[in-house]
């Protein structure tokens, strides 16, 4: 039998998703689904890097159902895909520590995702978490736990995997081949513009289309979106780049030629943005559809996601037992343990006998 790679991804719990999940991670992870034994978990303790408040956790309990409800109405197939809850797989926590001691300080601190998280949560430099630091080491023990050969990740994730194979590389120089050493799979979409033609869609800026908006919701949000701010009239031409409603024809309406025509007449000011608006409604609402109507069935099912949670974290912690055994064992912690307890018994059953002469 050979045996399938394996694929491993992670979303932290932020909350509901959006188009801008999409097209940046659901869309790259539901092409290779097929291909790969799947692993997608809830990154819940990489949230409390730089949420560690009882506040965040407490909203666990509505972001971490959003975040699965997100991945399957997208079109990730429970049959196919191990889904689990990072906090509740205890040899995840044992990985780290002992993985923190395969990655230098420096190297950890120089990279620029760890200070941007940093600034995301407006944490200043004194207040860096040691735990956020650690953030790519957590990172690389998701990633060996269930020894992952693929990780589809975003561009601003590509330097963890590359600490994560320098953890392996290293795991398996010192005590012996353990680990795969994996490879990131880097989406080709750069990250999609908000409604308001911000770099990034999200939450706190009110610009996200998320996966699950009625079809009258996404009429007004395309409704209200940015265009060509030079274009105050609909018989000026107009620019096509890096117009938000242009970059969202391109990654969701299907029919091409509608689109270049789109296009062409705005160039030469002859579309009014209405009717550019009015198409990337319907095509926005036709791309949605489908993802609502399997999130409706999801939804209908009471406990579905909890049980898949439920399944899918017994199982990868199994999994993960069994690697931190191989890891203990290449180590020979497991030997030194193995030793204490022969010779803790052997005593008790010499003083046992002892007392029955
Ligand atoms: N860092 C990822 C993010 O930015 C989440 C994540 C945590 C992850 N552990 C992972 C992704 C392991 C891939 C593999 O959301």
């Amino acid at each position: 039998m050979s045996e399938q790679k394996r694929l491993l991804t992670g979303d932290r719990p932020t909350g509901k998703m959006h188009v801008g999940h999409y097209v940046g991670s659901l869309q790259n992870r539901i092409r290779l689904q097929n291909k790969y034994e799947c692993y997608i978990f809830i990154a819940d303790l990489h949230m409390l890097t730089t949420k560690p408040q009882k506040e965040h956790i407490d909203a666990l309990r509505e972001n971490v159902r959003e975040v699965v409800l997100g991945n399957l109405s997208a079109g990730i197939d429970p049959e196919r895909t191990t889904l689990y809850l990072q906090s509740a797989i205890r040899p995840v926590y044992e990985m780290n520590l002992i993985f923190e001691m395969l990655v230098s300080l420096p190297r950890l601190s120089r990279l620029p995702s760890v200070k941007d998280m940093a600034q995301a949560a407006q944490i200043d430099d004194e207040a860096v978490p040691f735990g956020l630091i650690g953030y790519p080491v957590l990172q690389a023990a998701d990633i060996l736990m269930p020894r992952a050969h693929i990780v589809p990740v975003g561009q601003d994730n590509k330097a963890h995997v590359e600490i994560t194979r320098e953890i392996a590389r290293r795991f398996n120089r010192y005590y012996g081949e353990v680990f795969p050493i994996p490879e990131a799979v880097i989406g080709d979409v750069p990250t999609l513009v908000g409604t308001d033609g911000d770099a990034k869609m999200s939450k706190s800026r009110e610009n996200a289309i998320y996966l699950n908006d009625d079809a009258k919701t996404v009429e007004k949000k395309v409704r209200g979106m940015f265009t060509d701010p030079n274009r105050i009239r609909a018989d000026i031409p107009g620019r096509v780049e890096g117009n938000p409603v242009f970059i969202y024809h391109d990654a969701f309406n299907p029919n091409r030629e509608e689109v270049e025509d789109l296009k062409r007449r705005y160039r030469e000011g002859k579309v009014g943005d209405v009717e550019v608006k009015q198409k990337l409604t319907v095509a926005l609402n036709n791309f949605l559809d489908p993802i609502r109507e399997r999130r409706q069935r999801y939804e209908e099912d009471k406990g579905y996601v909890e049980h898949l949670l439920y399944e899918g974290s017994r199982k990868m912690t199994i999994f993960a037992e069994e690697t931190v055994s191989q890891m203990r064992k290449a180590m020979g912690l497991a030997g030194i343990w193995n030793r204490i307890s022969r010779r803790a018994r052997d005593r008790e059953k010499r003083l046992a006998r002892q007392n029955e002469a």
